[in-house]
């Protein structure tokens, strides 16, 4: 049975870990196919509690679900194993857990130059998350990178750490004396790091093959979203993976036609962090209640996020470039009280010029503005929400006019942070999830 990817519409941050966390119930794998520790889901239990992870797919909090790291995710080890024990020490089992022995190792080499890469850029910094991602997958395509199975075996690792640091003395000159940066040191730590993760260590696509030749539910969770996508996204201010849909084959190890469904995950607005266009952003007070209202602050880096009106242009762009089948409209409630509201249909650009669809230039995409309809807010109080009837009707003429722009049913809408507070549309009795 081909699966359903889950990915993020925007530019990340859009609420995927809440839709994967509920879609868990029904699924037998959760594979996440690319990224790193750049991401951050905060998943909010039934019971009040809450769970922030950076690399762990939240299928982990589902007992006997297997949840997989893929090749295509880039793995710090040491957030790794930091994030088990703390899921050990709050009772979770995690022996569902498997991780790609082809998964790229985040080195500490990574982190400085990633550091020292912002550092240089200076004011044109890209305003990455510092985890050393970009150096990661940089070294990935140069054919330097360590992987998971490189931990096994400490002659190899050495040889290989030996091999990936050596070419970067130059940029590292500032660190040369750093012990961090010291080889048979690094290698030892990393020998420790392969020990505790041993267990875990896996030919995930076999397992992911046999899920799905077993009609078993496989959900493909992307991180990061479309408009960070190093090929289709807003470059060079964007991650170094491909959050797109495209990529669940790749980082996953299977092919287009197992995946069955795709959701484009989107917040009822926008927001962005780092550097980089966004042309309905909100540098006014609107843009503060968004922040305030929604909790726009980075899981990651704590960061304060950009905030904007719904962009129409880019959601119906990602609609395209991932082909979706659904789209979940997440954090509705954070636009209560807000009257009216906007929602960005065109782009505005240099001299006058117009743009009904994504701007391939950067130049354009740097200087352009939203065009917007105007359309009437709400004050009652939806997180109560369970049912679109039971929305106010500017609630559901906001949802239709998405739908309709964006040409993609919504399958799901979010009205509270907590994991009941969603309202199921008929267009989410999807195949997979009926047949699971
Ligand atoms: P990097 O992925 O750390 O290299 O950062 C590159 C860009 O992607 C920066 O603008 C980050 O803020 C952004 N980014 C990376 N991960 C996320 C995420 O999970 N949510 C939102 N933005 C992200």
């Amino acid at each position: 049975m081909p699966g359903l990817a889950i990915i993020g519409a925007q530019w990340g941050d859009e609420g995927k870990g809440k839709v994967t966390d509920l879609v868990a119930d029904a699924a037998d794998v959760v594979i996440r196919f690319q990224g790193g520790n750049n991401a951050g889901h905060t998943i909010v239990r039934e019971n009040g509690d809450v769970y922030k992870f950076h690399l762990i797919p939240s299928g982990i909090l589902h007992p006997g679900k297997i949840c997989v790291i893929g090749n295509g995710v880039v793995v710090d080890p040491r957030v790794m194993t930091e994030e088990l024990e703390t899921l050990r020490r709050r009772g979770v089992d995690t022996s569902g857990l498997r991780i790609s022995a082809n998964a790229h190792l985040i080195m500490p080499y990574h982190l400085l130059l990633d550091q020292a890469g912002e550092a240089r850029l200076g004011k044109l910094q890209i305003g990455t998350t510092r985890r050393g991602i970009g150096p990661c997958y940089a070294d990935k395509a140069a054919r330097l990178g360590i992987r998971m199975q490189d931990l096994l075996d400490e002659k190899i690792l050495k040889q290989k750490i030996y091999a990936a640091m050596e070419p970067k003395r130059q940029s590292l000159r500032p660190h040369e004396k750093d012990p961090v940066l010291d080889l048979h040191a690094m290698t030892e730590e990393y020998r420790t790091f392969g020990h505790r993760l041993e267990d875990y260590i896996a030919d995930t696509q076999r397992i992911v093959w046999d899920a799905l030749d077993d009609e078993r539910l496989v959900v493909f969770e992307g991180a990061q979203g479309t408009l960070l996508d190093i090929d289709h996204g807003t470059y060079p201010f964007v991650t170094s993976s491909n959050p797109v849909a495209g990529e669940a084959c790749v980082g996953a190890g299977v092919g287009p036609k197992d995946i069955g469904e795709v959701w484009g995950v989107g917040k009822a607005y926008v927001t962005r962090v780092g550097s980089g266009p966004f042309p309905t952003e909100l540098e006014d007070g609107t843009g503060e209640r968004l922040r305030a209202a929604g909790g726009e602050w980075g899981t990651t880096t704590g960061r304060p996020r950009r905030c904007g009106w719904i962009d129409l242009v880019a959601l119906r762009y990602a609609a395209r470039v991932n082909g979706l089948t659904g789209l979940v409209i997440t954090k509705l409630d954070v636009l209560t009280g807000i009257d009216p509201l906007y929602a960005a249909v065109r782009y505005l650009g240099p001299e006058g010029s117009t743009f009904d669809d994504f701007p391939y230039h950067q130049s354009i995409l740097h200087k352009a503005r939203g065009e917007y309809r105007e359309l009437p807010g709400w004050n009652d109080d939806i997180t109560a929400a369970r049912r679109l009837e039971d929305l106010p009707r500017s609630a559901r003429d906001y949802l239709d006019f998405v739908s309709e722009f964006v040409g993609v049913p919504i399958v799901l809408v979010g009205v509270g942070p907590g994991r009941d507070q969603v309202i199921w549309t008929d267009a989410s009795q999807s195949r997979s999830l009926l047949a699971a």
